[in-house]
């Protein structure tokens, strides 16, 4: 078996597991009154070069859906892509935590959203309008659910026709660290600079064990913030083990050298689709004919449209993945993805293209 159904199914970075073994000392206060939180917030305010509150939440979904509940009034409307997973995946979870905010998709590229259809949306809805409700809120997804990454001007753009409607920017960075290693840019270029005002960091999935994390750069939505987790049920008692988690996620880079590692991986297989297998020295292979990807690699998540037998026989040796579509699968590289998975990968595509097309 090669597992590359999602970034969810791999194994926790021991160096979080090693901080959990060492939070297990003592006692400390519950609900986040411990030194481990309290350092949690010190840590984060560095790393984003600026004041931030930090609150642990145990998924991306509840990491979305209470940032953006605290973000808009139950009357506002949420812009994403058609893609965003908080459009796709989470049951509406934005709208029953946000009691009643409507999520309206935006066009775009490849898990984006554009700019000018952005405005364009807004300009649909003069000020003083009533009846589709209250713009209030742009949800961009870094990386895409795609695997494609907002370049950083792209953001600002987006943020600038934001801004003119006075619409607040939340991030869904449930593979932010992919993303930030694919830009090459510090935390807070990623984010706050590009205008974010609350950011869902995703960990779980990139080596974390349990826990993701909300980080708010806008003091004013901190107090709403902490009631709508306390009211979900997401204000944990024995909090100083999901702040041990985040901690060790970022100490020493190690959030990003997890990301690099699955990006490499990611990079690897849309090379060889593309390009055939590198060989020595500057010598190339051949695209893989009959085989497409439906977006740019830029993170660690392929899209591949493919023949349907071709996903019959890479099921059939042991392949896991996720189908999207009768001629459209998902691969996703995980931060402990080798590159003899992504070879072997490869390596079947090749040997089973011709009979499957
Ligand atoms: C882009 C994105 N956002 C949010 C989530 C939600 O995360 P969770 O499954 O932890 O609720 C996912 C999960 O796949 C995701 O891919």
């Amino acid at each position: 078996m090669i597992d590359f159904r999602s970034d969810n199914t791999g194994r926790a970075a021991p160096q979080i597991l090693k901080a959990l073994q060492e939070a297990n000392e003592g006692t400390a206060p519950g609900y986040g009154a411990d030194p481990w939180t309290a350092r949690l917030q010190d840590r984060f305010s560095e790393l984003f070069e600026r004041r931030v509150r930090v609150f642990p939440v145990a998924t991306g979904t509840a990491a979305n859906a209470l940032s953006l509940a605290s973000l808009g009034p139950p009357w506002g409307l949420v812009y994403c892509s058609e893609m965003a997973h908080i459009n796709t995946s989470e049951t509406n979870a934005t709208g029953f935590f946000g009691g009643g905010l409507k999520l309206v998709a935006v066009a775009g590229e490849h898990g984006r959203i554009d700019a000018r259809a952005l405005a364009e949306r807004l300009e649909a809805i003069g000020p003083g309008q009533i009846h589709r409700g209250e713009p209030a809120v742009v949800s961009l997804t870094q990386a895409t659910d795609l695997g494609a990454v907002y370049p950083l001007d792209e953001l600002r753009r987006i943020a600038a026709v934001a801004a003119k409607r006075g619409l607040r920017i939340h991030m869904d960075g449930s593979r932010f660290a992919n993303a930030l290693a694919r830009l090459e840019c510090s935390p807070a270029e990623a984010s706050w600079r590009c205008g974010v005002d609350i950011l869902s960091l995703g960990a779980t999935k990139n080596g974390g064990a349990l826990c993701d994390a909300i980080v708010v750069f806008r003091p004013e939505f901190e107090d709403r913030l902490a009631v709508q987790l306390r009211r979900a049920g997401h204000t944990w008692s024995k909090m100083r083990f999901a702040s041990a988690q985040l901690l060790a996620y970022v100490e020493d880079g190690l959030w990003l050298d997890l990301g690099r590692a699955a990006n490499r991986i990611a990079a690897r297989i849309a090379a060889g689709v593309e390009e055939g297998t590198p060989r020595s020295g500057t010598s190339r292979g051949t695209p893989m004919a009959g085989i497409r990807l439906i977006a740019p690699v830029e993170a660690n998540e392929i899209f591949l449209e493919l023949p349907a037998a071709l996903m019959d026989a890479l099921e059939a040796e042991g392949f896991l993945f996720y189908r999207r579509g009768p001629r459209l699968a998902r691969f996703v590289c995980r931060s402990d993805a080798t590159e003899e998975e992504a070879d072997a990968l490869l390596a079947a595509l090749r040997r089973h293209l011709p009979a499957a097309s």
